[in-house]
């Protein structure tokens, strides 16, 4: 049987590889440069079978832990664990227009990014929100902030900002473009854990932040996210929010006892159920402690293979990051110059025959997306920066491992094709 990981799973891990592969007839991987690696090894899977053992699998000790120590990493009082990036995008459209905190109304208009994940806009909608697509910087990947502020009109109450493969963004210009037009902040940091602005975690400037913890972030929970905010109140609409409104999951508020009424049922809003398993807390805790050891390599993966690059920057580079910013580095997205001599596609089948896997950058322009059809607020005019992303970007994976031989491989398979073209 033949496994393929560059990273080398310590022994146990190996061995449970070993068994289930005898079960499940495992197959070598079609790539040896993937989009994504395991970052979990023995500590996670003990975890969770631990969780198992105790019978104790709903969320419980191991999700506060972990949300507790996840404020702390980001810079939060505030830390509420959900099943994914989503959810927590999702319960924080909802706080936004709940009754509670009458942020926003239903009908407000919301400006969002042209080139994120879609859950990102899908969740304002589904609160009854309008959004607003606002262009993207090709250089950044992040919200071209001229056009934010062209785009504020009448109906414009709120900014949902995301912090694109880790880059932050200018956030000094943002905040003062949401003070001077009275605009509530939400940002979208799920795939930014541990970047930050002028040394201040993203995710703290606006009314909340949202993480995500899939299998290829900067920590997995197999799924998940966290929500963080600063505010008590909000963190406990966002409790009650994730399981059914049910008034057992607030941590501040004291309910009053209503005559006639049990309060083990009590229920003080409505509320999804997005609860996270102990499973995924468990192996949050052990992820959380790889996480400075992780980034920190990814920083210098994505250093080495820029320099790299530099010899070709007539023809390709990476993002630019701002010199006050500190990138949390989330793979390596490569936009084309528009002087080119090759074709993106042409390229992009190059690299998947080399067994080097390839992606759009995110989901492209999303007014381009045929769910635009569906919605007439997502027919948007020109957006000329999310069109160059979209017909010049694409990104590579980028692992949070020793990865030299790995990138200088990568490199000899750029050189052969560019060689060849130039
Ligand atoms: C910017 C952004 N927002 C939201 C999400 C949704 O997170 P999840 O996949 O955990 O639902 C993602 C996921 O990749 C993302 O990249």
């Amino acid at each position: 049987m033949n496994l393929k990981y560059t990273y080398q799973l310590r022994e146990p891990v190996q061995a449970l590889l070993q068994e289930a592969s005898r079960i499940n007839s495992y197959k070598p991987q079609k790539y040896w440069y993937p989009l994504s690696m395991a970052t979990y090894d023995i500590e996670e899977i003990l975890a969770a079978v631990d969780s198992l053992c105790s019978f104790r699998t709903t969320m419980w000790e191991k999700t506060d832990e972990f949300e507790r120590q996840f404020g702390a990493f980001a810079g939060s009082p505030e830390a509420i664990m959900v099943n994914s990036g989503s959810s927590a995008d999702l319960l924080i459209a909802f706080a936004l227009i709940n009754p509670q905190t009458k942020f926003l109304n239903q009908g407000d208009e919301i400006l969002v990014p042209s080139v994120t994940w879609p859950t990102q806009l899908w969740s304002p909608m589904m609160a009854g929100l309008k959004v607003r697509f606002v262009d993207t910087d090709p250089n950044t990947l992040n919200m071209d902030l001229d056009d934010l502020e062209a785009k504020i009109g009448p109906k414009t109450r709120a900014v949902s900002l995301v912090h694109l493969m880790g880059n932050p963004c200018d956030m000094d210009r943002v905040i003062n473009i949401c003070q001077k037009h009275n605009l509530i902040l939400i940002e979208d940091c799920c795939e930014a854990l541990g970047a930050k602005f002028k040394g201040k975690a993203v995710g703290t400037f606006g009314l909340t932040g949202s993480f995500s913890f899939f299998f290829s972030h900067h920590i997995t929970t197999m799924e998940g996210g966290m929500i963080i905010c600063q505010d008590q109140p909000l963190s406990d609409l966002f409790r009650l929010l994730r399981a059914h409104g049910w008034a057992r999951n607030a941590k501040y508020a004291k309910p009053e006892s209503v005559e006639g009424l049990d309060p083990r049922y009590m229920f003080l809003n409505w509320g999804f159920n997005v609860r996270p398993t102990e499973l995924q807390a468990g192996f949050g805790l052990e992820q959380l402690r790889r996480l400075p050891a992780f980034n920190a390599q990814r920083l210098q993966n994505a250093v080495y293979f820029q320099k790299y690059l530099n010899r070709y920057s007539n023809i390709m580079r990476l993002m630019e990051v701002l010199p006050d910013a500190e990138c949390s580095w989330f793979a390596l997205p490569i936009m084309l110059s528009p002087e080119c001599p090759f074709k993106k596609e042409d390229f992009l089948a190059y690299l998947e025959e080399q067994g080097v896997e390839t992606r759009p950058i995110v989901a492209g322009n999303l007014a381009r997306q045929p769910v635009c059809r569906l919605y007439p607020e997502l027919q948007e005019g020109d957006l000329p920066g999310a069109d160059a992303i979209h017909e010049r970007g694409f990104y590579l994976g980028l692992h949070p491992f020793e990865a030299k031989k790995n990138l200088d491989r990568l490199a000899e398979v750029f050189e052969k094709f560019i060689g060849k073209t130039l």
